[in-house]
């Protein structure tokens, strides 16, 4: 049985052989709140059915692509031209939609970001049940004779949860909000070590909080969009300036670091991200930076600077060694014109008089922290050390605040 939707534009198209058990109707009925959330037993066998196709992930996911683009040709589009490096992107989450589902306000709360920020792709309604066909027939021919009604069910419930909310609150966005909004590059300047600090101005105002992420299109990789960290508050100009380091054999980080000039023009996605401002109780900040995560940080300093209100911010820069504290002059420009700032690095590979340490062990030598909220932005490794002598500190884990490591709907609390 296929799903029922309107698709003459693939009826014609070659499908790829028949799966081999029945997959129901996926109902994306718009609750705003899930309903009736999935029972225990629905949420095992979800994860049961994960756990057999885990090991078959690379075939399937290829095989989920391939059907998905022969049933409906008019989606691929949407997705990038070689879709070696992102492939699974999409489905690696479809396959952790437990996660989304477990828990009916996050569910609200991050397919409602996921839903507004799929209308960059392009991502209408009336894809939602042809995504959800082809995930079931994925699984079903990949579970094998595992896969049984009831499996079924339980999928076509949770996918239908999560794209019921994604696709409300991406319909109640388009009412208010561009899907995208062009900015052109309007300066640009190398910082060494592989980073450029990139400024663009969007062609519409771009309404963002300190803190947040933005994820950006560039002109030579269409549809590849990677997610950049705004440096600065909210400008009265409306321009944004971004961080990029150039990883190696790195597609967008490249073009924007060796590539853009001014005049470029970039588009920009909907900002997303909770490492805000709003986010603290305490008035004493602890922030930790390693790497271009300087920038989000940066952007929160200037924003406590703006809104003149009392903090004491304690900002550490780690990195392994001395070259690698890019941005420093800048901070310290910073806390000599703000009396409440102060800086230090964590070299942990060289020996610099006065910042040598690893950045866990100089957390804890000007500790305790307790009583501030902690924002930490740098690699997956950096924030998890930071995020393991915290609480062992005494921080309690809701006031450790950071942006997730990958795909943002993977990281639920
Ligand atoms: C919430 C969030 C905020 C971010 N903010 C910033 C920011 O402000 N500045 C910034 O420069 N980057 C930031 N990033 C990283 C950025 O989104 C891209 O992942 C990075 O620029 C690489 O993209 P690419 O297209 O060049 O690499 P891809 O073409 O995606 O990857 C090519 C190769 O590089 C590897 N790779 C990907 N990312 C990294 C990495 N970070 N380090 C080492 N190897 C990598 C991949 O595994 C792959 O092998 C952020 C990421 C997230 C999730
Ligand atoms: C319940 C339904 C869905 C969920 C949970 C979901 C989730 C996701 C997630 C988490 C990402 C990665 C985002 C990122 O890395 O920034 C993604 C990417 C994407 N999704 Fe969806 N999505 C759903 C439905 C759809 C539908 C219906 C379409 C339209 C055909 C679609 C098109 C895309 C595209 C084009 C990408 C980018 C892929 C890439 O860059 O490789 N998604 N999706």
């Amino acid at each position: 049985m296929r799903f029922r939707i309107n698709r003459s534009s693939s009826a014609s198209t070659p499908l790829p052989p028949e799966d081999p058990a029945p997959t129901p109707a996926v109902h994306t009925a718009r609750p705003h709140v899930v309903e009736a959330p999935l029972s225990a037993h629905e949420i095992e066998l979800i994860r049961a059915s994960v756990s057999v196709v885990e090991p078959l992930a690379a075939e399937m996911t290829v095989y989920f692509y391939a059907i998905l683009f022969a049933r409906y040709p008019e989606v691929r589009p949407m997705f990038p031209p070689g879709m070696d490096a992102q492939r699974g992107r999409l489905l690696r989450s479809l396959l952790r939609i437990v996660d989304l589902v477990d828990d009916p306000e996050s569910l609200v709360r991050f397919c409602g970001h996921l839903g507004r920020d799929h209308r960059k792709f392009g991502t209408l309604s009336e894809h939602f049940p042809a995504v959800g066909e082809c995930l079931l027939a994925s699984l079903a021919r990949y579970a094998g004779p595992a896969w049984t009604a009831d499996i079924a069910a339980a999928w076509t419930k949770a996918y239908g949860a999560v794209a019921g909310v994604m696709i409300s609150a991406a319909e109640e966005d388009e009412a208010v909000r561009p899907a995208v909004w062009p900015a052109t590059v309007v300066h640009r300047v190398s910082r060494g070590h592989g980073i450029a600090e990139i400024t663009v101005r969007p062609h519409l105002p771009y309404e963002y909080a300190a803190g947040q992420y933005v994820s950006v299109e560039t002109p030579w990789w269409p549809k590849h969009w990677r997610y950049y960290s705004p440096a600065n508050a909210p400008r009265d100009d409306g321009s944004l300036t971004f961080h990029v380091r150039a990883v190696t054999g790195g597609t967008v980080s490249n073009a924007l670091v060796h590539r853009a000039a001014v005049g470029d023009v970039v588009h920009l996605g909907h900002p997303m991200g909770d490492m805000v401002l709003e986010a603290a109780v305490h008035s004493d900040l602890l922030c930790v930076a390693g790497g271009t995560g300087l920038a989000p940080i940066r952007a929160l300093v200037e924003e406590v600077a703006r809104r003149g209100e009392r903090h004491q911010v304690d900002l550490f820069l780690g990195v392994r060694t001395g070259a690698e504290l890019y941005g420093v002059d800048d901070m310290l420009r910073m806390s000599q014109r703000h009396h409440w700032l102060t800086i230090r690095g964590a070299v942990s590979d060289e020996y610099i008089p006065g910042i040598r340490g690893s950045l866990p062990d100089v957390l804890t030598e000007y500790g305790p922290w307790y009583q501030h909220d902690v924002y930490l932005s740098g690699p997956a490794q950096m924030v998890i050390a930071a995020t393991e002598t915290l609480t062992l500190g005494g921080t309690p884990p809701d006031r450790i605040h950071h942006d997730p490591f990958e795909t943002p709907v993977l990281s639920l609390p």
